[in-house]
């Protein structure tokens, strides 16, 4: 037991805001995306990546749209450094990329990271010091005034420094993060960025971004949302400011911090693919653009290819995605649930090209982010006669009477209890064929022909029962009704027919017919049976045939 009651912890303090108007907001358009992935995610890696993987990894951002890319932190050690003058100098950034690197409040630093700049042609330069007063207290043990001038003579000392880099054509944008925003007071957090801007004079034509990081999640992201817009409506210069979110998810609510700090009046959100980043990681950026997708507003971002992209994440950052994870985890897409994977497949045909996406339990179309139908539908023992027969339509063509759904999904859920596991498409193939198609006993048909003779069928049958040949003779009003007569004159015990299914499997010259029949017994079992062939009238009646040998068998 955990201790209680609980002393050790304290609620986190509201925020007072009585005419909040972010819970009465929609979005309605995309904010401006900036991937971390190269700096925040590649920072908590326990082996960082190259920089042939970060070059890959660059390319695989720049492809899927990002125009705002965290590269680094150059004056960190030499690899950050060589990594953004690889880009700079082999011209790997087009036009329209913004590369963005970080920098701590230093001289030092600054100077370093504005030599790995040199020849960029857009950058973003990214100063951050810790405002929070345990950071304060703690670490830097420095008054508020003090954390100010850290703050305002960085950007002082940046202003002065890059006028060379600026009259070589480099376009600078400054950023500045009061690192541990949502753990810092509002009227302190304000006051810094309100110094950094007075230093910086931003323009509304070149804005400054102020970044205001949930460095560690601690609050509710009604909180955060509040903070946000506490924030927004206090600034004084919010036409020459872009308010930038940077979540982490520590409470495992980065993405409702983010999504409801942008309904707060955020312009712009930093995180990084899948949510790599330190501890429980950055906002999940593909999350967050996906939920604004199915909410019909285009991110700007395209995961059409998300199992492309998650290869190359996972081959760089060598860390999985979960098999949860929204939208590119690999089970999203798939019910084991029987009443689940009934209402897909009942839905599922209401679904037209032009319409809305309806489909029941499947919020986007797996299409639109490149996954496959296929692997919706899984069965284990939880399943249910839908999903079976799911499977066997889609992945084998074969389209079950509705009646028969249920003696298959019985069938297969037996074996699934029995493996204990979940069952793969082929092996509830290969149940289907051996319970329906397979059996010869006790009942085998060796030769079945028919001729019309006036508005009758005359059937001629060679059979083997319980081992015994015989020669069956009889005439109805179809090939059925005959081979039904014909049947009558042995020692099998009476039948009748009850309904008829057929369908063709496969196309052109190879395919075939495959037939369901249903029967009912005079000891009133009702089963199916099921025959494939290219003709089609000895399709019914293998089908026949595998129906009365279930029905011996069960008797
Ligand atoms: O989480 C954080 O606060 C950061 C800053 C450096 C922006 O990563
Ligand atoms: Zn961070």
């Amino acid at each position: 037991m955990q201790p209680a009651p609980v002393t050790k912890y304290r609620p986190f303090p509201p925020v007072a805001l009585p005419h909040r108007q972010w819970p009465g907001r929609t979005l309605s358009h995309a904010p401006i995306w900036c991937s971390v992935d190269l700096r925040d995610g590649n920072q908590a890696l326990a082996q960082p990546m190259s920089v042939e993987e970060k070059l890959e990894y660059f390319d695989l951002l720049v492809k899927i749209g990002f125009k705002e890319i965290e590269v680094g932190f150059p004056s960190a050690s030499q690899i950050e450094f060589d990594f953004c003058r690889r880009l700079i100098e082999e011209k790997r950034i087009p036009a329209g990329v913004t590369i963005q690197i970080l920098c701590q409040c230093r001289e030092d630093l600054i100077t370093r990271s504005l030599e790995a700049l040199r020849g960029a042609k857009s950058a973003i330069f990214h100063l951050y010091n810790s405002t929070s007063p345990k950071q304060r207290e703690y670490v830097f043990n420095a008054s508020r005034a003090e954390v100010v001038g850290i703050a305002t003579h960085a950007v002082a000392f940046l202003k002065k420094h890059m006028a060379p880099l600026v009259a070589e054509g480099t376009q600078l944008r400054l950023e500045y993060s009061p690192e541990s925003f949502t753990s810092t007071e509002l009227d302190f957090a304000l006051e810094i960025c309100e110094a950094v801007t007075d230093v910086w004079a931003p323009t509304v034509a070149n804005k400054i971004i102020l970044n205001l990081p949930a460095t560690v999640e601690y609050a509710m992201p009604n909180v955060h949302a509040d903070q946000i817009e506490w924030m927004a409506t206090h600034l004084t210069r919010r036409d020459r400011t872009l308010i930038s979110l940077h979540t982490h998810n520590d409470r495992g609510t980065g993405v409702a911090a983010t999504e409801l700090a942008l309904l707060a009046g955020a312009d712009r959100v930093e995180g990084t693919l899948f949510g790599n980043g330190e501890r429980t990681g950055n906002v999940d950026l593909v999350t967050v653009s996906q939920n604004l997708y199915t909410h019909g507003i285009h991110p700007g971002l395209d995961f059409s290819d998300i199992n492309g992209i998650r290869e190359v994440y996972e081959r760089c950052t060598k860390l999985e995605v979960p098999v949860r994870s929204p939208y590119a985890g690999e089970l999203v897409f798939t019910a084991f649930s029987g009443s689940h994977q009934d209402a897909i497949k009942k839905s599922w045909p209401h679904q037209k090209p032009d319409r809305p996406w309806d489909v029941l339990y499947i919020p986007i179309d797996p299409a639109d982010v490149g996954r496959s139908y296929k692997a919706i539908i899984r069965i284990n023992s939880q399943s249910g006669k839908g999903g079976v027969a799911y499977v066997l339509e889609n992945t084998f063509g074969f389209t079950l009477p509705k009646l028969m759904h249920k003696e298959i999904g019985k069938i297969i859920n037996d074996l699934a209890d029995t493996t204990g596991r979940e069952l793969t498409a082929e092996e509830i193939n290969a149940a289907f064929q051996r319970e329906y198609l397979e059996r010869t006993a006790p009942l085998a048909l060796e030769h079945f022909k028919t001729s019309e003779h006036d508005s009758a069928v005359k059937c001629e049958a060679r059979l083997t029962l319980h081992g015994e040949s015989h020669k069956l003779t009889a005439a109805g009003n179809g090939p059925i009704d005959a081979f039904v007569r014909a049947l009558g004159t042995t020692s099998l015990p009476k039948f009748e027919v009850l309904s008829y299914a057929e369908h063709s499997l496969g196309k052109g010259a190879e395919a075939r017919a495959v037939s369901y029949i249903q029967i009912t017994t005079d000891r009133g079992t009702s089963l199916f049976g099921a025959g494939i062939d290219t003709n089609i009238e000895l399709a019914s009646i293998k089908a026949l045939v595998s129906a009365l040998n279930r029905a011996l068998a069960k008797h």
